[in-house]
């Protein structure tokens, strides 16, 4: 199934971001750089999540200027020319032309002229948006666009007197999430949980860990989704306690849990699935105990998102469930108001209970809106991922619990009613998780 943004929700991202910069200004933002990974071999391309926002245009060396009030086109994209010699080595360029044609900007230009027409757009407009900041070498290249302005100020040229770093306002747009995206990140979960069920079956054949990260690769590729959205974590037993674990290059063993965070990219944006299943597929009581209180946190965290909660609403209800579960369990002593304000559970969870979602995995937006949470509201896309992991040298529980790392992952929208889960289509309890595997 192919979801597409459609060309013109491109172009109205592109409306709406001008009607809120100031009218005398100018937006600039360039495509990701391509980088190297090993002398002529570069990493495959992905582009800035910003400019695929705006732009859809997938190739590297462009700039997008935009220019509200401008005559001549307010839209303006550079990027590299056609070329047939070039094209045949390295495939199908789009070419300014094309631009214009297939991405509906106002105006194109051949990016190897940029030096001569964009600081002439930039010229006599007060404000200049760009990401301040964030690459050296764009920063450099702005302020030689700007020394161009300020080297004709005695010909009566006009330089903007304000640089604005673009995010504030372009990370506000992203956070709520249109029809057409959501459709996108629902697919997306859809294939990434495909690909957790398929390594979930793998499992009970033993070997290591990246036998199953094979499996989960496979199922992407498979559906199209040829990256993943982050680099996959396979972990058995205690590495299932290193939250960033990425070697999964160590054996799986029977009795072991297996924790694998792992989640396709399509057409650039983000899933995001945890699953935590034994190898043997079979839950030990330790780990089927433990495992019941991760579940019952994440149900009360799904049960919190919902408009008008704020932002931390969910990981208040998943912090109740998982330290009442672990004082029952007899891993943390005093009750459950005491361990809450003296934080005698973050040696068991030390994250916070999710992210924003989107064209980045750790989306943009802010999560305060001065000093109070955000509210949740239609459109908000997130993650919802209690854990609890207990050291493998956690002196202070019996050994019969230590190593054990527990996480589940879903991907949820905010809607009207409360939100939808875009990732359910892998099981978690722990019937259902132990009648796949017996398939
Ligand atoms: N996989 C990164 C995260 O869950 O935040
Ligand atoms: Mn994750
Ligand atoms: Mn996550």
């Amino acid at each position: 199934m192919a979801v597409t943004i459609p060309v013109k929700e491109f172009a109205e991202r592109r409306r709406k971001l001008m009607d809120r910069m100031a009218p005398d200004s100018i937006a600039i933002l360039p495509a990701a750089p391509e980088r190297v990974r090993n002398r002529d071999v570069l990493h495959p391309f992905r582009q800035d999540s910003d400019f695929q926002y705006l732009t859809g245009f997938g190739e590297p060396e462009a700039v997008l200027a935009l220019i509200p009030g401008r005559e001549h086109g307010e839209t303006v994209l550079f990027c590299k020319e056609r070329n047939p010699e070039k094209e045949l080595w390295d495939g199908f360029l789009v070419g300014p032309e094309g631009a214009i044609e297939r991405y509906g900007f106002d105006d194109a230009f051949p990016i190897a002229d940029i030096d001569d027409i964009l600081p002439g757009m930039i010229e006599g407009r007060s404000r200049v948006y760009y990401p301040l900041g964030k690459d050296p070498a764009f920063d450099n290249r702005v302020m030689d666009w700007l020394k161009v302005i300020r080297s004709k100020v005695r010909s009566g040229a006009h330089p903007p007197g304000e640089l604005v770093a673009l995010e504030h306002l372009l990370h506000d747009m992203r956070l709520y999430k249109s029809a057409a995206e959501i459709k996108v990140m629902a697919k997306a979960g859809q294939i990434s949980a495909e690909a957790h069920c398929r390594a979930m079956k793998r499992a009970r054949q033993g070997g290591y860990e990246y036998n199953l990260e094979a499996e989960l690769i496979h199922t992407f590729m498979e559906h199209g989704a040829r990256s993943t959205a982050y680099p996959s974590i396979v972990g058995g037993g205690a590495n299932g306690c290193i939250l960033h674990y990425i070697e999964n290059a160590a054996p799986l063993k029977d009795g072991d849990l297996v924790l694998i965070d792992a989640g396709c990219e399509l057409e650039c944006y983000a899933s995001d699935i945890t699953r935590t299943f034994p190898v043997s597929g079979k839950f030990s009581p330790e780990q089927k105990a433990l495992y019941e209180v991760v579940l019952a946190a994440q149900y009360a965290a799904i049960d919190a998102v919902k408009p008008d909660n704020h932002w931390n609403q969910p990981h208040e209800a998943a912090l109740r469930v998982l330290t009442q579960g672990l004082i029952d369990l007899g891993l943390l002593a005093g009750t459950l108001e005491d361990a809450l304000a003296n934080e005698s559970y973050k040696p068991f969870f030390m994250h916070r209970t999710g992210h924003w979602l989107g064209l980045d995995v750790h989306d943009v937006g802010d999560y305060k809106v001065g000093d109070a949470w955000r509210v949740l509201e239609p459109g908000m896309a997130l993650t919802v991922e209690p854990g609890l992991y207990i050291a493998p040298d956690n002196t202070d529980v019996e050994p019969r619990w230590r190593g054990i790392g527990i996480r589940i992952e879903d991907d949820v929208v905010v809607t009207k009613e409360g939100c939808r889960n875009l990732t359910e289509g892998v099981p978690k309890t722990i019937a259902d998780i132990e009648a796949l595997m017996a398939d």
